[in-house]
């Protein structure tokens, strides 16, 4: 695997892959656990070149977010990503991708990047799509990997690539778990013991609620009730969100009638968690 930091590099080995060959490219932010390594997996299994990037994007954190306390372990890291299977792993400083005054910023406008996550970070999706753009231009994949546990992120992601034209076809992967059910995050590492156990509330009311609608119940507001009411069970649990949209536009819906998204999102102590469950 081939370790490369700078964009005159990324070039060169670009070019010497050939435009023959097709690219999958996972991009990352580090810390790399076993969600990731499915995306991995998958391109890998294809294409004939795997690119993997990891760059902790300071665009999509907020002054007072975790970006400085963001977990990193680049060592393990490139450890994981080789057994993995990467041919190429890009890990280029902030300066490499937003050179001194780069002011140019994609953002999907509307509802889509105002709801869930975005009601509490609302200039978060503007710096994901921005650096998921400046990638897709680097690396010029011909798929890209991104994991269904960021199910808004998704939705945006995929709204860019249409109404920009972006010559990339994406796929989504499932939500990778912990065997007791919670989803796996670089974040998970900051929980307490406690907040760790609580955590779980997160899966296990997605999943009854998933149950209750798959017993009949169609009505958003009792769903969305006996998701609130379970997590509330929990002393360390701070709602910042609980919402079920259409699982393809995002948009408000009151009874389901087709594939609808349930996400949360749950402060336990200073780690926000997100999971999310599809309701079909
Ligand atoms: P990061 O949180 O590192 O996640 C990288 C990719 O791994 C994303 O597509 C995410 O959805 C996926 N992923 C994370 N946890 C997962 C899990 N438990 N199961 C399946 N997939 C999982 O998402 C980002 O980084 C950034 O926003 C990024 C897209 C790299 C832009 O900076």
């Amino acid at each position: 695997m081939k370790i490369i930091k700078t964009i005159s590099e990324l070039k060169i080995a670009l070019e010497e892959i050939g435009r023959d060959k097709s690219i999958g490219f996972v991009p990352t932010m580090g810390y790399l656990h076993d969600g990731h390594l499915s995306l991995i997996n998958e391109a890998r299994s294809q294409n004939d070149f795997t690119v993997v990037s990891i760059f902790v994007n300071p665009t999509q954190f907020a002054p007072g977010e975790d970006l400085d306390a963001y977990p990193r372990d680049f060592d393990r890291d490139s450890r994981l990503a080789a057994a993995a299977g990467t041919d190429l792993l890009f890990f280029p400083d902030p300066g490499e991708i937003y050179p001194a005054g780069a002011s140019t910023f994609v953002e999907v406008a509307g509802e889509i990047t105002k709801k869930l996550c975005g009601q509490s970070r609302p200039t978060h999706f503007k710096g994901v799509t921005t650096v998921v753009n400046i990638l897709f231009n680097l690396i010029q994949p011909n798929r890209a990997y991104f994991g269904q546990k960021d199910a808004q992120q998704v939705a945006v992601i995929k709204k860019m690539v249409r109404d920009l034209h972006l010559p990339v076809q994406l796929t989504v992967c499932p939500i990778v778990r912990e065997a007791d059910g919670l989803a796996m995050s670089s974040r998970n590492v900051f929980l307490t013991p406690e907040e760790r156990n609580q955590a779980l509330v997160l899966s296990q009311s997605l999943a009854a609620a998933k149950a209750l609608h798959e017993s009949g119940v169609v009505q958003v507001k009792i769903l969305k009730d006996q998701i609130i009411g379970q997590i509330s069970t929990m002393p360390l649990a701070v709602i910042d969100y609980v919402d079920i949209l259409d699982f393809e536009t995002l948009a408000d819906i009151e009874t389901i009638t087709a594939p609808a998204l349930a996400a949360a999102a749950v402060r336990f102590g200073s780690t926000r968690l997100i999971d999310n469950i599809i309701l079909q």
